[in-house]
């Protein structure tokens, strides 16, 4: 359906676990993460549910983030139960890779169509760190059975952070063009564990864009398959792409074109906005697929014009990435 503002939004990003295997730096705390009980999140059943209402109001791509989505229990069965409405189009599944590769062939067959990973750092020392606990050759690893199971496109989610990871740019830049994978280089908003952000931090994707341009010709693509906000280049002679995702420097709210849900049950209409609809209060309160149909409505229209990162993301009890997803 159409908001306020006239955009389309056909996308919903389900947040499946506030959990997650690693702890990066930008993202979660190290220690005192409330993981959410058994009792608050979201079954699958409801998740379905949900999302079989939600394509009622026009939602045909779905999105499965986290925290870290595998580590959901039966994520597989959601898989199937999700893949199973006709009226969805587009299944992906945002990760940080770790748990893939023995689940890569499940969950194909039960009807993913993409996945996005996470690598910020190509360097070994570089990536315990950000991470907190995870293992590059694991994520490389992901990755790399990614493209063997050819779930293309394969893209990478690169934040791009000054002092940690701006020295690699054109590391990844070569990976994009050696291989069939679609960087993002995304610029670091203030979200998330702000015990790591500084505005000093913060790279705008048009440094990163004239570095790369030094070495390689980019010439503007067609959209690569997915609904998010990134803008494509080709490189001459490159097998894949490379994408910036700019919400600081030019937010890319006028074209949004999505709601989220977390797996405690709240819609957000924006990543940025603290306002939430509670879709479990009212499961809990036995509403009819009207009464929550209605719900994704209320959420749409509450979605304001546009987000105002730039006044930082305050005091306020807002969540962190983990419980938002992305
Ligand atoms: P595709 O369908 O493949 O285009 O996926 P996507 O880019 O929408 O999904 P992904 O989960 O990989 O998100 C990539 C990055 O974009 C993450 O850092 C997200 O936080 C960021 N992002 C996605 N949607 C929004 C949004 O609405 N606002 C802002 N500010 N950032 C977003
Ligand atoms: N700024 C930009 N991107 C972020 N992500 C998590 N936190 C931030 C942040 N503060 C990215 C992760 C993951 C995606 C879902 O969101 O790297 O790829
Ligand atoms: Fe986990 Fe992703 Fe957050 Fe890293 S960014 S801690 S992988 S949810």
């Amino acid at each position: 359906m159409l908001d306020n503002y006239n955009r389309d939004i056909n996308y919903l990003r389900v947040s499946v676990t506030d959990r997650c295997n690693l702890r990066c730096r930008y993202c979660m705390p190290e220690e005192g993460v409330g993981n959410l009980g058994h009792y608050i999140i979201l079954s699958l059943e409801d998740l379905a549910r949900l999302i079989k209402i939600a394509t009622t109001i026009g939602i045909r791509k779905v999105r499965l983030t986290g925290g870290e989505p595998l580590v959901r229990k039966n994520i597989i069965q959601l898989i199937r139960y999700i893949s199973n409405i006709p009226e969805i189009d587009d299944l992906a599944l945002t990760t940080n890779g770790i748990l893939y590769p023995p689940m890569a062939r499940e969950l194909k067959d039960a009807g993913l169509n993409r996945v996005n990973l996470s690598l910020d750092t190509l360097s070994d020392e570089k990536y315990r760190f950000i991470t907190r606990r995870g293992e590059l050759k694991d994520a490389l690893n992901a990755i790399f059975t990614a493209l063997e199971m050819d779930m293309h496109p394969v893209k990478i989610n690169t934040v791009i952070i000054r002092g940690f990871n701006d020295g690699e740019i054109m590391d990844f830049a070569r990976m994009a063009y050696e291989y069939p994978l679609h960087i993002r280089f995304i610029e670091f908003m203030p979200i998330g564990d702000l015990h790591f952000w500084k505005e000093q931090r913060m790279i705008s994707v048009d440094e990163v864009k004239k570095q790369i341009e030094s070495e390689y010709t980019l010439e503007a693509a067609r959209t690569i398959k997915g609904n998010g906000p990134a803008q494509y280049y080709k490189m001459a002679g490159g097998k894949g792409s490379i994408g910036f995702i700019t919400p600081m420097s030019n937010h890319f709210c006028g074209l949004c074109n999505r709601i989220r849900m977390t797996a405690d049950g709240k819609l957000r209409g924006c990543l940025y906005d603290k306002r939430e609809v509670d879709l479990k209060a009212a499961i809990q309160a036995g509403a009819s697929d009207e009464e929550l149909r209605q719900l994704f409505i209320q959420a749409i229209d509450m979605k304001p014009a546009r987000h105002h990162m730039d006044n930082g993301w305050g005091n306020e009890n807002r969540r962190k990435m983990y419980q938002i997803g992305g």
